[in-house]
């Protein structure tokens, strides 16, 4: 498993580099794939943020519309490679709220410290970590966002119980991953992708809702929204932390 996790990390410490060299990176079963990345973004939003920004986008979907951010709120993104959706949440929570941005790999979190000071972005903290272990007390965060990183984990069942411990209680998740159809076997999602690529990790629609589930989460929703291989899709995922909880 932790040789899974050094594959991931040098994958995506490769694609911030080239960013840094000037050019694109892309997730994706393929080097090139119009369903990973910044078209996912409406114009407007691109046009705002840095270029390497932009460029570095790597995700499956737009998590920050998903999620519904207000003014004021503290928002969390797991797995935050070039900044491209803690610079748009910081932009959504406003000057009293904060964003946050959690990723494993030193040569994405150098990116997206560049890209937050050419935003000018004051709102927003990098912290260096896995998601599986969330470098955060527990009851701080108002939102959890993430964009096509839950599937690369090696061990999702940590990653939901950390998300579900640094919510306050009533707070949300709002994540876009890859999530495949509940008849594929794990053998058939790698045959489709592999693992770096976001594809072999990703979970079921059936796996995903127990799996947030049994870490306490309700009003558990995953709704396709592309397909990105052969019954496989971008899906966004919603959930909730129940107000009454203080775990
Ligand atoms: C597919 S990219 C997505 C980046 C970003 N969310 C976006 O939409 O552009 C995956 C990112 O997650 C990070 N990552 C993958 N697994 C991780 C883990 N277990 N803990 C922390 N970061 C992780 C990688 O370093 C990389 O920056």
């Amino acid at each position: 498993m932790a040789d899974l996790r050094e594959t991931v990390r040098e994958r995506y410490a490769a694609a911030a580099l080239k960013v840094t060299g000037g050019e694109t990176a892309c997730c994706g079963p393929t080097e090139t794939d119009e369903n990973f990345g910044s078209t996912l973004y409406a114009t407007d939003e691109r046009d705002a943020l840095p270029a390497d920004a932009v460029a570095a986008s790597l995700g499956c979907g737009n998590p920050t519309a998903v999620a519904e951010l207000r003014e004021g709120e503290r928002v969390l993104d797991l797995g935050s490679g070039g900044g491209i959706d803690v610079l748009l949440s910081a932009r959504r929570v406003g000057p009293s709220g904060k964003a946050y941005g959690l990723d494993m790999t030193d040569e994405m979190l150098a990116l997206a410290v560049a890209n937050a000071e050419q935003a000018g972005a004051t709102n927003v903290e990098f912290l260096k970590g896995t998601i599986e272990a969330i470098p955060l007390p527990a009851g701080t965060i108002d939102v959890v966002i993430s964009n096509c990183v839950i599937n690369l984990s090696v061990d999702k069942p940590a990653v939901f119980a950390e998300m579900f411990r640094v919510l306050t209680p009533g707070g949300r998740i709002g994540v876009t991953d890859v999530v495949a159809e509940d008849h594929l076997s794990s053998a058939q999602r790698a045959e489709r992708g592999d693992h770096v690529g976001c594809i072999a990790g990703a979970l079921s629609f059936a796996e995903y809702r127990a799996g947030l589930l049994a870490a306490g989460f309700t009003g558990v929703e995953i709704t396709a929204t592309h397909p990105v291989a052969d019954a496989m899709h971008s899906a966004i995922v919603r959930a909730v932390k129940p107000a009454g909880d203080t775990a």
